[in-house]
Parts: structure tokens; sequence; C-alpha cells
């Protein structure tokens, strides 16, 4: 095979070096991505998972210069969203009794998309397919991120095939973890959990129990993005575990927008006196009309307590915060603490309303939060400075 992964299983997936935004505008992905593929050639041939549609007449092309396509004798769709089964209309145009082995939601998802009724075969965790002396042993894993999402793991060679689970939006010419530079790596791994999989952190910590209560050899993880778990499989499966549980790193988040820069003023006051206080606390600021939003994201995801301000507009806040908290609402973060701040001209009623949608984003809120009339002046400049001394105490 052109791409090795490991005795007869090769790469044959697309990597994206362009991508710069994903799921449409809402995910930036600073580094590309790739669409795995995985062709298995036992004396079965199977094919795991395609690409993304704008790639898919490259796909099956290079697909049909590893193997003659009617040669494959089965497709696995491990998850219908369109980055990976976007090429299977393409594909089983030309090869179209070919069974689909898939989640029953998976049909769902796949007749929704394509409208198309292909050879669908049903399966659930425990299904095997005999490939000759390997097996390919199916392991459904609902709301990892759809509820279609299932993994598959193939014996002998001890790999898991784990769809979006333990990916990273990472292009890379290396196919493998051990080959790319580390800190890149666990940057774009971790971007991809706190933007992608946070909202479902309770069932990634039920699906690694039932994966380690299988106690099944694992030598590689192959997930759907990125590079393929190597070297140490198990480090990805164990970070996975520590993200899931309410995770945080001794970091506070200060985000706010500004109309007259009253309320960045306030935001690096706040930052000037948390950091007088607690030396050893890692603080970032971002203005979230300029920064990246899943940057962002990223960094309240690593935080102990986060801040955010707003000056008042139309009785309400500016539009950059009241998106990120409708974003954070979702991400259901756990275990983090939270102060909202702000300037006003008159009615001043943002601090009330970043107060609530932090609650309802399930932040334990601290205090009624810090409101500046006006231009904030030197005193409440130090007002601001003494609020977060005092708040940086009670992270
Ligand atoms: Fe990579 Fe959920 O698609």
């Amino acid at each position: 095979m052109k791409r090795p992964v490991k005795n007869n299983i090769g790469w044959v997936g697309k990597i994206d070096w362009e991508l710069r935004r994903f799921h449409g505008h809402e995910l930036s992905t600073h580094r590309g991505s790739s669409y795995n593929s995985y062709l298995i050639r036992e004396e079965k041939t199977v094919l795991i998972d395609t690409v993304w549609n704008p790639f898919a007449e490259e796909f099956v092309h290079g697909l049909a210069g590893e193997i003659p396509l009617e040669k494959i004798d089965a497709v696995v769709a491990n998850h219908a969203e369109i980055d990976h089964s976007g090429a299977l209309p393409e594909l089983l145009s030309r090869i179209p009794d070919t069974p689909v082995y898939c989640s029953a939601n998976a049909v769902k998802s796949l007749r929704g998309h394509y409208h198309r009724d292909w050879n669908f075969q049903v399966v659930k965790t425990g299904d095997r397919l005999a490939l000759g002396d390997k097996e390919l042993v199916f392991i459904e894993a609902p709301m990892l991120h759809w509820p279609d999402s299932m993994m598959c793991y193939l014996t002998g060679d001890a790999v898991l095939f784990s769809n979006d689970a333990f990916g990273q939006h990472y292009a890379s010419e290396f196919l493998f973890n051990d080959l790319v530079d580390r800190s890149e790596l666990f940057e774009e791994a971790l971007k991809y959990y706190a933007n992608i999989l946070a909202p479902f952190s309770p069932l990634v910590t039920k699906k690694i129990r039932e994966l380690l209560s299988l106690k099944l050899p694992l030598e590689m993880i192959c997930p759907s993005h990125g590079v393929l778990w190597r070297r140490d499989p198990a480090q990805i499966i164990e970070a996975y575990g520590r993200w899931a549980a309410a995770y945080k790193e001794n970091q506070v988040t200060i985000v706010y927008d500004t109309m007259w820069d009253g309320t960045r003023r306030l935001a690096e006051a706040l930052a000037r006196g948390i950091g007088q206080a607690s030396p050893d606390i890692r603080i970032k600021l971002h203005n979230a009309s300029r920064s990246d939003k899943n940057d962002i994201i990223t960094d309240i995801f690593l935080s102990r307590a986060v801040l955010f301000g707003s000056p008042t507009i139309n009785r309400g806040i500016l539009t950059a915060m009241a998106a990120l908290i409708e974003e954070v609402k979702g991400l259901k973060l756990q275990g983090k603490k939270a102060a909202a701040f702000g300037c006003y001209g008159w009615s001043g009623e943002s601090v009330q309303r970043l107060n609530e949608g932090l609650k309802e984003a399930g932040f334990e809120v601290m205090g009624e939060g810090l409101r500046a009339l006006w231009n904030p002046d030197e005193a409440a400049l130090k007002a601001a400075r003494e609020w977060g001394a005092a708040l940086a105490a009670s992270f």
C-alpha cells in the first residue's frame, strides 16, 4: 500500500492543508485537517470511512489506484457526518451492491443526507465481521459525538478505528504521533476535545471505562482526523479521561468586548490585580470580537475561573459576548467559577445579563460583579485591581 499503517492496513484518506473553517464557519482549523480512510486487505477487503465530498472524485481515483474497486468486499461507515461519508455516493455509484456496515442511527443519517438506499448492514456493539484470520469488532459510541457514531477494532493487529474520538484537526504529511511535534499535536487534540466533545464528557468517561473493561490489547488508535496514535496509544485515552472529568488548570481567562475601551481597561486592571495576588496563575485575556472564538473556548476549558465583561448597550450586552455565552451554554463545562464586569453610562444592565448567562451555562458565579460608571477613572481601576485580587483568593 502507498501509505502503510500496519501489516495489511493502509491509509487512503485526504490531507486537507487548506482547511481553515470546519462545520460551516463554526470551528477554526488553524493547522488544516485530514479525513482518514483506511483500507484493510485481509482475505476480505474492507474500507473504513471515506472523505469530505469536495474530495470524493480524488478519493475514489486514488482508491482505484490501490485496488480494483470491485474487490472491496465491504465498507464500514463509522459515522455519517459529511466529512467521513461524503465520498460514499461517488464510491457506491461504482460498486452499488457493496454492503455498508453501520449503526442503526447511521442508516437514518445516511438516508437523510444522501437519499439513497444502499446495502446497509446494521451492526451493534459486539457484532463481528470476519476478514479471514482477523475480525472487525464493532463498538457503538452514541453521542461521541453524533447518535450514529461507532468505532471498530481489528483483532490480531490490535488497532482501534475510533472515528472522531481521539482525533485532531491537524494536517501532517506524516501519519503517526511519534513523527510530529508533540506540543502542536496536543494543542490540537485539546482544542478538538474542548470545542467538539466537551458537551459529552460523561459519555466519554463511560465509553473509556467500557473500552478498558474489554481488556483488548491496543497497539494503535486510528482516528478519522489528524495523526494516528502509534507510540503509546493509551496516552490519548488517559488524556480524554482527565479532560472529561471537570478539567481545569491553574488558569483564569478574562473575556470581554468593549466600545470605547472602558471595559478593556477594567479587564486589564483585573488581570493586574489577579496577577499581583496570585503570581503562579496563568492569565489569558481575549477581546471576544478579535480573538478566535474556538481559541477562547479552549482557554475557558483550561481555566478554573472565567471573567466575562461587556459594557451595556440597549439594556443588554455586546453581540460577541452574547454569542460566546450561547456557545458555552452548549458546552456544559463543569466545575468552573465565574464573575462579570462592565462599564455603563445610564441603565447598566450588562453585568446582570452576563451573570444570568454564566449561571445558565453552569458556572458558579462569584458575587454580583463589578460595574464602572462611564470611563473608569483611577479610583475605578484601583477598585478593579482590588476586586481581581479578592477574586483570585477564591478561584
Ligand atoms: Fe469528523 Fe463528526 O465528523
